[in-house]
């Protein structure tokens, strides 16, 4: 049996965790919107056609920010289309997933159902076929208090009030050659500039996120974030990653160490970002926004089947087995440890479409990745401690991998202390130690533990409780001194508090 310590000091912090990296995403893609979201004729839907069978799940997810309207979704879209009466509002060839857009469901539905689902929403411009003069024009609509076009024309739509939208990103993968209006670096670094400039000068209290690369492997990588923030570092607050993994190859090892690329893909932002910033002699950070992360593959295949130009597809809808869960953890567990710089990140997506969350006709279902993703949020809360991992490593392509992923933290004001874990040994147990001797009055609250014999075990709608947390862990502390098994290909979360006080 593998043996594993963590060591922690209460004094040597990587930062407070900043909720928004327990952020999502929805695009008008596939059923993530309609269907998903938003199905006025199904018995869960609320006056407005909101599914309140979705909004709780979400809720209970504990979502804080949730972007829309994409994605490469957003490269072509007309706001305007998607506002007012809706028996006027066009459909339109939409031509990043290449189905008709009905525009049932806008930008004002989108506000009114994250009030629903408890979060805030996260806007995305369009600077692929549109430009600053378009997103100051929905800027205007959104935060504009009255008595000018866009303003009034809220309000003329039913919202006195302000949407209040603080958080922006400038386009999306602009990278890509895939993007509608793909940009070079220069020409997106300096519409971003502009565009963010124009947004600043109508509502300085928003926060703007620039688009960085589409992916690690993109092979603009770094020489794209270089000359976009040597434009746009003035005006922009955040740069953005993106990343998917996949385990077509079939290794469930190597498809694990993928937190290890995760971890590199982090540090060589932050460098870029910090060597930017040192070149230009400046005083702020550009931190990170991880806005589209999560595991992506399993619906390649059956993608490529689908007609062009129908409505509402079941497109992008992965079915998520436990080593995607395991997965999913270690990607949090990466973030965390990035406190310091990662402040927004969003897994993509919400529902549906490489969701956590399915629906049906009749109802709604988590899939495994959910789990993970629920106990994360809702326990990790506060200030991540530097979390030093003794643990044995296997050979990968990305380099030595840990068998454990490890993160701890600290929640001064609920006196707890949360160990967040993910032991990747698919053959063994592993005992886990941990020094307490500055946590000593804190014993063990909870021991929850994701686990499935099979790494292919998946939830449906038929068998929704396949693969479900248990608080079933034997974590103990004596004399000082936490100690745990882990049983093989599992997630761990065990929370420590300090006795009454919870
Ligand atoms: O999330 C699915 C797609 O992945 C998004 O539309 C795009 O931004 C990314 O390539």
């Amino acid at each position: 049996m593998k043996k594993a310590t963590i060591h922690i000091d209460k004094n040597f912090t990587v930062g407070e965790v900043d909720k928004r990296i327990y952020g999502s995403f929805i695009e008008h893609l596939g059923r993530a919107v309609y269907e998903g979201i938003y199905q006025p004729e199904s018995p869960f839907a609320d006056k407005q056609g909101l599914r309140n069978d979705v909004a709780a799940l979400v809720e209970e997810l504990n979502v804080p920010v949730v972007r829309y309207p994409g994605g490469n979704f957003v490269s072509g879209y007309r706001w305007e289309d998607g506002v007012g009466p809706k028996e006027k509002r066009p459909a339109r060839p939409e031509l990043a997933w290449c189905v008709i857009e009905s525009n049932q469901f806008g930008l004002n539905e989108f506000v009114d159902w994250t009030r629903k689902a408890g979060t805030e929403p996260m806007m995305a411009v369009n600077l692929g076929t549109r430009g600053p003069e378009d997103a100051k024009n929905l800027l205007e609509y959104c935060n504009f208090k009255k008595g000018t076009y866009y303003s009034d024309l809220r309000i003329r739509h039913g919202y006195e009030e302000p949407h209040n939208i603080k958080l922006w990103c400038l386009g999306n993968e602009m990278d890509g050659p895939w993007q509608m209006g793909h940009k070079t670096a220069e020409e997106y670094g300096r519409t971003a500039a502009e565009t963010g400039r124009i947004m600043k000068m109508l509502d300085p209290t928003v926060e703007l996120v620039a688009c960085g690369s589409s992916n690690l492997d993109m092979p603009t990588f770094g020489e794209w974030e270089d000359k976009v923030l040597s434009e746009c570092y003035d005006v922009v607050d955040y740069i953005s990653l993106h990343q998917y993994y996949g385990n077509q190859a079939g290794n469930t090892p190597e498809f694990l160490a993928n937190s290890v690329a995760m971890d590199k893909f982090i540090d060589s932002v932050v460098a870029i970002c910090d060597a930017v910033k040192a070149k230009k002699r400046k005083t702020k950070n550009i931190n990170l926004s991880f806005d589209e992360w999560n595991v992506w593959y399993h619906s390649n295949e059956q993608d490529k089947k689908i007609e062009q130009w129908c409505q509402v597809p079941h497109q992008l809808e992965d079915v998520y087995n436990m080593e995607d869960a395991l997965l999913v953890a270690s990607m949090m567990i990466t973030l965390l440890r990035h406190a310091d710089r990662v402040k927004i990140a969003c897994m993509a997506q919400l529902v549906n479409v490489i969701a956590p969350i399915m629906t049906s006709d009749t109802g709604a279902w988590r899939q495994t990745i959910y789990y993970p993703f629920a106990c994360i949020s809702n326990n990790g809360r506060g200030t991540v401690l530097n979390t030093l991992v003794d643990v044995p490593t296997y050979e990968s392509k990305h380099g030595a991998a840990p068998f454990l992923d490890a993160v701890s933290i600290m929640n001064e004001e609920a006196k707890t202390l949360t160990i967040f874990a993910v032991n990747k040994d698919l053959e063994e147990e592993m005992e886990l130690f941990c020094d307490l001797s500055q946590f000593k009055e804190y014993q063990v609250k909870k021991h929850v533990v994701l686990t499935h014999e099979d790494l292919k075990a998946v939830n449906t709608e038929k068998d929704p409780w396949n693969v479900v947390p248990k608080e079933d862990g034997n974590a103990t502390v004596a004399d000082g001194r936490l100690q745990a098994t882990l049983c093989s290909k599992s997630f761990h979360m065990i929370q420590l508090e300090v006795e009454g006080e919870n």
